[in-house]
């Protein structure tokens, strides 16, 4: 394994002198917007190693974070930097076909589940979503989209709109035939049911809502097979499957946005393998490139030659498989394979779980621990019962006692995030939760919590 697993070592205050005149300097010309993760850690990172990360001042953080799970490889893989030194001294710009891109696209053929054989490539993974919403217009000839609660595919104003919350208000008029429906997010189940006997309500929830609200004109149904951005929801495995029943009843294409579950995040190559659903496309990008910008859509033959989007020029893009990320996506798949880092993904994940789920029965404000693989979420709450998340000062004090000890985490909110380098060792993975129970033991003893 690339990593050697280093464990945390913190020498300063953090942040430390020099990280406070980096982030200075840089906070004179940023304009605001920037991730809130950097500016509530106010540190300046100078290199990376596997899943550890080192700041200005020399201080060495576990990973929990990886970029939201964008760093599959983890930081600095030797593999990666030499392959991407190589190919700057060779080749930088696209368009052409190239023996690494041809190299690239085949390999991503090679690990496409199912049918899902031919691939396009992009550099951002909203632009890659919505290629694929104009891929379903093409193919059914039909507009509207329905998402989820919960749901997130980027920021562009294609997608803005399939985003299932409040983060998109202010940003209106959004484009019509967008539909959301609550997802299985089972914790906080609308309907107060429990799976399974439930019943899966909230699929013919959505089975109504969408013929009492479209226009009979639904394109595709985008799913996240289990959601990022929400917090590391997992939906039970039976729900995928009567999602992909109702978008075949509807006649509209099946999109599994796969940005984060993707390339061995939940300890299976594909979020979609848990449910052995089979999508009609999946959007990829994150992991894909451990850290290079590329993203991509994975098709059929035969949907892929729908037009307009199969026409000549009709899906590209100035930097959409360039050279460079052609490489990167190689090599990423290539590692994966090589370093067993699927199989490290669900042995860690499973350690990381079961160590949390102890902690679960250590802190009354611990309300739910889930995941698969490396995919992993935690629900802290004021009360069980009610499940009122906890406040965003009790959070943001977790994140930064966390950074102070020497663990990058994603608990800055109350449905924590954790999804760190593929190739994270045991030792490490204990290191960070052994953190994150010291944390959550001086919230208990010194934090007022429940008001705060
Ligand atoms: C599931 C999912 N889809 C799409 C996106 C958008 O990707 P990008 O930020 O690269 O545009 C994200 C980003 O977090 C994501 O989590």
């Amino acid at each position: 394994m690339a990593s050697n697993g280093k464990l945390p070592s913190i020498r300063t205050v953090v942040p430390g002198p020099k990280s406070i005149e980096i982030f200075d300097q840089e906070q004179r010309h940023i304009a605001p917007g920037r991730q809130r993760i950097s500016l509530l850690a106010g540190v300046a990172f100078d290199h990376g190693e596997g899943a550890s990360l080192t700041d200005a001042d020399g201080n060495t953080y576990i990973d929990f974070f990886a970029g939201v799970a964008v760093a599959s490889l983890g930081h600095a893989h030797p593999r990666m930097a030499s392959a991407l030194a190589k190919q700057a001294a060779r080749l930088t710009v696209g368009t052409f076909a190239t023996r690494e891109r041809a190299e690239a696209f085949k390999l991503l053929s090679d690990a496409a589940p199912g049918k899902l054989k031919r691939s396009h490539l992009y550099s951002g993974g909203a632009e890659a979503v919505e290629a694929a919403l104009r891929l379903a217009r093409s193919y059914t000839k039909k507009h509207e989209v329905v998402a989820f609660w919960g749901g997130f595919h980027g920021k562009t104003m294609g997608v803005l709109g399939l985003v299932g919350d409040e983060s998109k208000q202010g940003y209106g008029p959004l484009p019509g035939g967008r539909y959301q429906v609550p997802y299985a997010d089972c914790y906080r189940c609308p309907f107060k049911l429990e799976h399974p006997s439930c019943g899966l309500a909230c699929v013919d929830f959505a089975r109504q809502q969408i013929k009492n609200s479209s226009a009979g004109e639904v394109a595709a149904i985008l799913v996240e097979p289990m959601q990022g951005t929400a917090g590391n929801v997992i939906p039970p495995d039976d729900w995928l499957p009567a999602i992909a029943s109702l978008a075949k009843d509807l006649g509209a294409l099946l999109i599994a946005d796969e940005m984060i579950t993707g390339f061995g995040r939940t300890g299976k190559m594909w979020g979609v393998e848990h449910s052995g659903v089979a999508p009609d496309a999946i959007t990829i990008g994150k992991g894909m490139g451990s850290g290079f910008p590329v993203s991509g859509v994975l098709l059929s033959e035969e949907i892929g030659k729908a037009e307009p989007f199969g026409k000549p020029s009709a899906s590209s893009s100035s930097y959409g498989g360039n050279p460079l990320a052609a490489v990167a996506v190689s090599e990423t798949l290539k590692t994966i394979r090589d370093e067993h880092l699927v199989e490290n993904s669900r042995k860690v994940g499973a350690v990381i779980l079961s160590r949390l789920r102890r902690l679960q029965e250590k802190y009354e404000f611990i309300g739910d621990v889930r995941g698969k693989g490396l995919l992993i979420g935690i629900e802290l709450v004021r009360d069980l019962k009610t499940k009122e998340l906890l406040g965003k000062k009790v959070t943001e004090h977790i994140f930064k006692e966390a950074l102070k000890r020497g663990l990058v985490t994603m608990s800055y909110f109350p449905r924590i995030r954790i999804n760190p380098p593929l190739v994270i060792t045991e030792a490490q993975a204990e290191a960070g939760v052994a953190i994150l129970d010291e944390v959550f033991a001086e919230v208990r003893d010194h934090v007022d919590w429940r008001a705060a």
